[in-house]
């Protein structure tokens, strides 16, 4: 895509993760008072906070990119016409941000039809502000980062995710799997923090047999600017489809694609309503 100043978009997009992050930040330290309902299960939950947080970067966003299109996990899809899509979830990791942890983000980005463009993921509570655009490297706290070249998928960590999309035996089978190639891996409960942590060189990998774009597509756009490999996704993901999520180094990216193997019939969704 030409004609847009990628570099001007990251500036802006940053500010308004932070903004989104300030007021996520406050829902967060009086969690105890916020009604909370669930969606497709007991832990599947949502709030005001992930509701209000969402319309505040929509918001921000049609303001100044009113010709993009918008799809976000709360308040779904909005047509433009200009070939991008800013694709937001407000607060990745609701589970941990409910329960009191830190390990929660605001995350946007930004597609056109050749995938990713940029992203910002935005941790308040642990005051990290990732960055990252197609051809403009990625950056943590306005330092440059870079996928791992000191660990591999054999000496370092791979982050795991899952969800009741996918049969549990399934998922315990790929835990198996990976136990059995002395592969050592860590959940966070929030798939984009993870994905943000491998750009930033403290995950080899992440995956995650069924996602949806919200989750990974400004992550994406950060482990790609960061020298690392992500796993394409279909284009019904902009219709809210979910897919297998995956990105690693460009030097582990076949070794777990090949444990992984999310393209295969036993991965299929499971219809949860
Ligand atoms: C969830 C988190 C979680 C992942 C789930 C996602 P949410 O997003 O990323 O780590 O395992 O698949 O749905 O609901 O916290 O925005
Ligand atoms: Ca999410
Ligand atoms: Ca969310």
């Amino acid at each position: 895509m030409t004609g847009i100043d990628l570099g001007a978009r990251l500036a802006q997009t940053e500010t308004i993760a932070r903004q989104a992050g300030a007021r996520a930040l406050e829902h967060f330290r009086r969690r105890d008072s916020l009604a909370i309902e669930t969606k497709r299960n007991l832990t599947d939950m949502v709030s005001i906070a992930d509701r209000e947080v969402e319309t505040m970067i929509r918001d921000a966003l049609s303001d100044a990119f009113p010709a993009d299109a918008m799809l976000g996990e709360e308040h779904g899809h909005a047509s433009g016409e200009s070939g991008l899509t800013w694709v937001i979830d407000p607060i990745d990791g609701t589970a941990p941000f409910l329960n009191g942890l830190p390990g929660w983000c605001v995350s946007i980005g930004l597609m056109d039809d050749s995938g990713p463009l940029l992203g910002a993921i935005h941790a308040p509570v642990l005051d990290e502000m990732f960055l990252g655009a197609r051809g403009h490297g990625a950056s943590l706290n306005g330092r440059p980062i870079h996928v791992t070249e000191r660990f591999d998928l054999s000496s370092g960590l791979l982050g795991l995710g899952g969800n009741d999309r996918v049969p549990p035996a399934r998922l315990g089978q790929l835990h198996g799997e990976l136990a059995a190639e002395g592969i050592a891996w860590v959940r966070y409960g929030s798939g984009a923090l993870m994905l943000a942590y491998v750009a930033a060189g403290r995950l080899v990998g992440y995956c995650e047999p069924r996602m949806s774009l919200w989750d990974c597509l400004a992550a994406y756009a950060l482990i790609e600017a960061a020298g690392g490999k992500v796993l394409p996704f279909p284009p019904a993901a902009l219709q809210g489809a979910p897919f297998g999520v995956m990105g690693a180094t460009a030097t582990d990216y076949d070794r777990l694609a090949a444990l992984t193997r999310f393209e295969a019939p036993d991965w299929e969704v499971l219809d949860r309503r």
